[in-house]
C-alpha cells in the first residue's frame, strides 16, 4: 500500500536532482507547441523530427546529463507529456480528467523504470487552476500507481517496485493553497486504493469480520466511531433480510456502523454499501462461468469504508454515517430457498422468488435501520446490485436512481467532476408494480425486463421521505472504462465522488 508523500516546493528546480522530472506540454491550434521554456528547445527538436506532437498522454524521455544543450537541468531524467489541444474551457470537468489521466501516464513511466521520486514541473494550464492541476496529477498517479502482488511468490528476476515514494510540485507563491491540494487529491485517491486492496483480496480472505476488523482499526486511527452489529443483536432487532442472505453461510453477518462527527454539525449524510463478499447467487445457483468474480460483490461497502477514511481526513462539518451490511450468498443446508417469505426490520415481508436477488434484501434492513436510528437529512447506497445495469449502460456510467431530484443532480455532478460518470434511470408506480406479491407486500425479484430499476423499486420501499439515492456500480467496480489510471481488477469506482460528494456538501 501507498506511502506517498506529496508535497510541494517553491525552490528552482533546476537544482532538482532526483530520479525525473516532468514537464506537460499543450498543442496549440497552429500545430506548434507550448510547453516550459526549460525544456523548449528540446522539445522544438523533437517537433523538427516529427518524434513528439503533444497528444494526449503522448511521451518523451530526455536524459539531460548525456546532453549538449542541457540548460542546467540536474534532474536524472526529464520527462514530458503531452495534454492535447487547448479546447474551450466551459467544461472543467474534461480539464481534470486529462490531469488526472496524465498522472496515470506518469505512473506508467515510473513503475518501467522503477522510479521513486519526481517532482512535477509548472506547465501551461489548459484553462485549469494550478490548484486544480496539483490535485488532479496527484490523483492520476497515486491511483496509476497501484499493484495487489500480496499473492505472488517473490521472482528473483523482477525484483519488486514498491511504487512512488515522493511526489513534488513546483510552485511560485500559494504554496499553502497548493499544498492543500495535494492532500485533497492524495486523501481521495489512497481511499480509492484502500477500496481496491478489499476487493482484491479473495472471498476467503474478505469475509464480513474482515471488514469488520477493518472498521474497528480505522476508527483506532481517524475520528471515528465503529460500532459492529452481530448476529445476535440483529435477531433481537429484527433483521430478517440480512439474517436470510445469511442463512446459508458458515461465516457470521456483520452490520458495521462508521460515524464521523464533527463539533457543529450541519447535518447528516448517511453512506450505505453492499458488502456481499461472495455471491454465488444461493439456492438460485449462478453459473459457474465467470462465479469467481462474485467476490467483488462487496465492492459498494469497500467504496463506502474507503470514503469514511478520506472524510476523516478532511474532516468537513457534515455528520457521516456510514452503513455496511456484510455477508456472504452461500447455499449450505439451511440455506434461504425460493418461496420463502422474509421480514424486514420495518416490518414489510417480502416473497423471495429468486436468492440471487440477495443485495437488495441487505441493504433494506440497513437502510430502515440506518434511517430510524441516525434520521440522516439524505442517504446514499452503493450497491454492485444488478447484471442488468450492465446491459444498460455498459462499463462507462454508474446507474443513479433516487426519490429526490436534487441530491441525484449532487451526485451526478461530483461523480462527474471526478471521471466517475452516473447515468440516472426512472422510478415509478408502473415498476413498483412489477415487485408486487401475491402472498407478501412484495417480492425480491420483478423479472428481467428493467431489472436495474425495479431492484431500486424495492429499496424504495425501505427510505421514506428521506432524501435517497441509488447507485448500481455493477457494470464500473471493475472492468471499468479503460484509462491510464484505472488498473484491471477492481477500479475503487464510487470512493471519488462520495467523497466529492461530501466536499460539496460542507
Ligand atoms: N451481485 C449480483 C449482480 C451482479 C451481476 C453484479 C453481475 C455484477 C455482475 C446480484 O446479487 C444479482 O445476482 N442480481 C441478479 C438479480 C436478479 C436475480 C433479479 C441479476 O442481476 O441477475
Ligand atoms: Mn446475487
Ligand atoms: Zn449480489
Amino acid at each position: 500500500m501507498h506511502n506517498t508523500k506529496v508535497t510541494v516546493t517553491t525552490q528552482d528546480i533546476h537544482e532538482y536532482k532526483g530520479d525525473m522530472l516532468v514537464f506537460h506540454a499543450a498543442r496549440r491550434e497552429d500545430g506548434t507547441i507550448d510547453c516550459d521554456p526549460r525544456v523548449s528547445t528540446y522539445v522544438a527538436a523533437l517537433t523538427d523530427y516529427n518524434d513528439f506532437t503533444a497528444k494526449l498522454n503522448e511521451t518523451v524521455l530526455f536524459y539531460p546529463a548525456e546532453m549538449k544543450n542541457t540548460e542546467m537541468l540536474a534532474a536524472r531524467r526529464v520527462l514530458v507529456v503531452g495534454i492535447g489541444k487547448k479546447e474551450s474551457r466551459d467544461d472543467e470537468s474534461v480539464h481534470r480528467e486529462i490531469f488526472r489521466s496524465v498522472g496515470g501516464t506518469i505512473s506508467k513511466v515510473c513503475e518501467k523504470l522503477k522510479i521513486k521520486d519526481l517532482t512535477v514541473a509548472a506547465g501551461p494550464d489548459l484553462g485549469l487552476e494550478r490548484a486544480a492541476i496539483v490535485e488532479c496529477i496527484t490523483e492520476g498517479i497515486l491511483l496509476g500507481d497501484y499493484r495487489f502482488e500480496k499473492y505472488k511468490s517473490e521472482d528473483e528476476e523482477t525484483p519488486v517496485y514498491p511504487g512512488v515514494k515522493k511526489i513534488i510540485f513546483e510552485v511560485s507563491g500559494k504554496a499553502a493553497a497548493l499544498k492543500k491540494a495535494c492532500q485533497r487529491g492524495a486523501s481521495a485517491a489512497m481511499a480509492a486504493c484502500i477500496a481496491r486492496d478489499m476487493a482484491n483480496e479473495p472471498g476467503n480472505n474478505w469475509t464480513a469480520s474482515h471488514f469488520a476488523r477493518l472498521a474497528e482499526k480505522l476508527s483506532e486511527k481517524y475520528p471515528l466511531k465503529c460500532t459492529i452489529l452481530d448476529k445476535t443483536k440483529m435477531k433481537r432487532l429484527g433483521m430478517g433480510g440480512l439474517l436470510a442472505v445469511n442463512q446459508g453461510s458458515a461465516e457470521p453477518p456483520k452490520l458495521i456502523v462508521l460515524e464521523y462527527t464533527p463539533d457543529k454539525a450541519k447535518e447528516t449524510v448517511m453512506l450505505v454499501g453492499k458488502g456481499l463478499t461472495f455471491d454465488s447467487g444461493g439456492i438460485s445457483l449462478k453459473p459457474a462461468a465467470g462465479m469467481h468474480d462474485m467476490k467483488y460483490d462487496m465492492c459498494g461497502g469497500a467504496a463506502v469504508m474507503a470514503a469514511m477514511q478520506a472524510i476523516a481526513e478532511d474532516r468537513p462539518s457534515v455528520r457521516v454515517v456510514a452503513l455496511i451490511p456484510a455477508t456472504d450468498n452461500m447455499s449450505g443446508s439451511k440455506a434461504l430457498k425460493p418461496g420463502d417469505i422474509i421480514r424486514h426490520y420495518n416490518g414489510i415481508t417480502s416473497e423471495i422468488v429468486n436468492t440471487d436477488a440477495e443485495g437488495r434484501l441487505i441493504l433494506a434492513d440497513a437502510l430502515a435501520y440506518g434511517i430510524k436510528t441516525y434520521t440522516p437529512d439524505c442517504v446514499v447506497d452503493v450497491a454492485t446490485l444488478t447484471g442488468a445495469v450492465i446491459i444498460g449502460l455498459g462499463h462507462h456510467h454508474t446507474g443513479v436512481l433516487g426519490n429526490n431530484d436534487e441530491l441525484v443532480e449532487q451526485l451526478v455532478r461530483a461523480g462527474k467532476s471526478c471521471g466517475e460518470p452516473l447515468w440516472r434511470l426512472p422510478l415509478g408506480k408502473e415498476y413498483t408494480k412489477q415487485i408486487e406479491s401475491q402472498v407478501a407486500d412484495i417480492k425480491n425479484a420483478g423479472g428481467r425486463p428493467g431489472g436495474t430499476i425495479t431492484a431500486a423499486a424495492y429499496l424504495e420501499k425501505f427510505v421514506g421521505d428521506t432524501p435517497w439515492a441509488h447507485l448500481d456500480i455493477a457494470g464500473t467496480a471493475w472492468d471499468f472504462t479503460e484509462k491510464t489510471y484505472i488498473p484491471k481488477g477492481p477500479s475503487g469506482v464510487a470512493v471519488r465522488t462520495l467523497v466529492e460528494f461530501v466536499r460539496c456538501r460542507k
